[in-house]
């Protein structure tokens, strides 16, 4: 069976749904599609907690945004990108206020905004401390009330569509019933959020497997910056459940094993009686991750059985401040820690949160796949550089979704529909390809589960927030073996219907192809800067990198790495300086 639309978006959190909104206001004689693997609601975007930046009055400014974003970047992010970003970030803010966004107010009516790591100036809006469940709700009721937009919740898109150098659709498997099905499109948007579970340690759902990543790589799209992946500094242990940087823009204090606050001597500022402050726990991710290992390294750390922490002390704050701007870390201490932190510290490590990288995009998140696509965490276009600044990522979501979804709307009302008969049967030859796929691993010797677990445990130790070229060689090596063996994986469900070690396949193959992406990325990039640091190449070397890695695949399912100039308009290269 083979269905068709003007344009088929794969991912439904809020990039997704962003871009839908977006053709349906374009273009209201649209058919659009948005292909999920999870119902929408349950997209990785509520992971967002603390909030969303914006320039939200006087006091800041839409250079001041700009330049935090372009600083904390190292200087690798796109400064047309950053400049377009700034400026339409607070309209996008003020339209989902609109929507029905219950943002967080002051008690004179106007929007509340917080301090966020690395931002100078207050400019996070926020919902408590759920800014992205009520982000994703609000774009999730307003993409309902447009009956253009049709879904196909729980699908999982196996394959992108190429014909002559254009997209055309997707491959898809309707997981509640094993039904694979063609579905054609005049253009395609790629938003399948970012891959952090190719990492061991993650805030990130089980759902982000970098399967959009590998889609578009695979169709020919180069993936950029791909070595770039951000450790927050804050997630509980063993879990790595996300403990919102908000708890420390409302005041709350990093202690080593001695309760020292030993941010201050990472030159990121020094300590200061005021409860809300511009340094030390409100520096950078990147530099506070960095301190984490230093402090290990001194043995100023807390060894748990879920390895080594820091404390996160919010007790100071006092209950009434926490219940009303920070309950959810409240809820997830209780829940998952069996804390109160009223009373007692949070034991916290650097986790995996998110990937500056991703599928290469123009500003208006076109790849150079013709009809391709891209936005929020899976795309790079690029904002974020060498490290991302907390609360940028759900403006970035909603500013790019609404250009991507404008861009692809009309693109799609520019070409004649695709329904040839070579596009067809390439739709029937990936059904098939599928089919003995299943059969074949019937037979297969080896285990899912630990190709899955040796891969994280490689990407941690080969590719982690220190990183050199020996360690990241033998990453490199490990995981051409993983890939082999996973030729070799075997299924023991054969079923059709919810066939969820199916699934676990799949998205293995596209961690398998993202993870080596990153590892020859950061291996070629022969420098430290922003979450890329070499140990072997201590320093920023903007004569050979101020530039974006692009990791293309080539016919034989190699790769190769090549590299194209950052955008700069308004800021030269300097120093970042942090808490003087
Ligand atoms: O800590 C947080 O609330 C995360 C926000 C973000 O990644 O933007």
């Amino acid at each position: 069976m083979t269905a068709s639309h003007d344009v088929v978006i794969v991912g439904g959190g809020g990039a997704g749904l962003r871009a839908a909104i977006a053709i349906a206001e374009h273009d209201p004689r649209s058919s659009i599609a948005i292909v999920s693997k999870v119902y929408p609601m349950r997209s990785h975007t509520v992971s967002a907690e603390g909030g969303a930046a914006a320039v939200a009055g006087p006091g800041d400014s839409l250079d001041e945004h700009a330049y935090d974003t372009v600083s904390g970047s190292d200087w690798l992010c796109d400064q047309d990108a950053v400049e377009a970003f700034v400026e339409e970030a607070p309209r996008e803010l003020l339209r989902l206020e609109h929507w029905g966004c219950p943002w967080s107010r002051r008690p004179d009516g106007h929007i509340a905004v917080r301090a966020f790591g690395g931002m100078k100036n207050n400019r996070t809006w926020f919902a408590a401390d759920k800014t992205g469940f009520h982000l994703l709700h609000t774009l999730f009721q307003t993409a309902l009330s447009y009956q253009d937009i049709v879904r196909y919740d729980e699908w999982f898109a196996t394959t992108l569509l190429v014909d002559d150098g254009k997209v055309c659709g997707i491959v898809a498997i309707e997981l509640a019933t094993g039904r694979v099905e063609t579905i054609l499109a005049s253009a395609v948007i790629v938003c399948t959020g970012g891959c952090g579970r190719v990492y061991p340690f993650t805030t990130n759902a089980n759902i982000n497997t970098g399967d959009g990543m590998a889609l578009a790589y695979r169709a020919g799209a180069p993936l950029k910056d791909m070595e770039f992946v951000q450790y927050h500094p804050t997630g509980l242990p063993f879990t790595g459940i996300l403990i919102t940087e908000a708890a420390r823009a409302e005041g709350g204090w990093l202690l080593n094993k001695d309760g020292y606050r030993y941010l201050q001597d990472y030159d990121l500022g020094t300590p200061s009686p005021e409860p809300v402050m511009r340094s030390m726990e409100l520096g950078p991710r990147d530099r506070l991750s960095q301190a984490f290992v230093h402090e290990l390294d001194k043995g100023r750390t807390i060894g748990t059985p879920y390895g080594h922490v820091v404390h996160l002390d919010l007790r100071h704050l006092g209950a009434d401040l926490i219940d009303t701007k920070l309950p959810f870390v409240r809820e997830l201490c209780s829940k998952y820690q069996n804390i109160d932190p009223v009373r007692e510290l949070i034991p916290v490590r650097p986790v995996v949160h998110y990937m500056m990288g991703g599928i290469h995009t123009d500003i208006n998140g076109a790849t150079p796949v013709e009809g391709l696509y891209s936005v929020g965490e899976t795309a790079c276009v690029s904002i974020n550089g060498a490290n991302r600044l907390g609360s940028n990522s759900l403006p970035e979501l909603l500013v790019f979704g609404a250009r991507a979804g404008r861009a692809a709307a009309e693109y799609a009302s520019s070409v004649t529909a695709r329904e040839t008969s070579a596009v067809l049967a390439r739709g029937r030859a990936e059904q098939d390809r599928l089919e003995r796929d299943l059969t074949r691993r019937a037979e297969g010797s080896e285990r899912i589960a630990h190709i899955r677990s040796e891969m994280q445990e490689t990407l941690e130790t080969s590719a982690g927030i220190y990183r050199d070229g020996d360690s990241l060689a033998k990453g490199a090596d490990k995981v051409r073996e993983l890939r082999d063996r996973f030729g070799r994986a075997g299924l023991d469900d054969h079923s059709r219907a919810f066939n969820t070690e199916l699934v676990a396949v799949l998205e293995l193959s596209c961690m398998l192809e993202v993870a080596e992406c990153i590892i020859a990325c950061a291996l070629a990039r022969e420098e430290s800067r922003g979450a890329h640091q070499r140990t072997d190449f201590p320093a920023r070397n903007d004569e050979r990198f101020l530039a974006h890695s692009m990791i293309h695949r080539q016919p034989d399912g190699s790769s190769r790495v090549s590299y194209l100039p950052v955008t700069i308009t308004r800021w030269p290269p300097g120093e970042r300086v942090y808490g003087r």
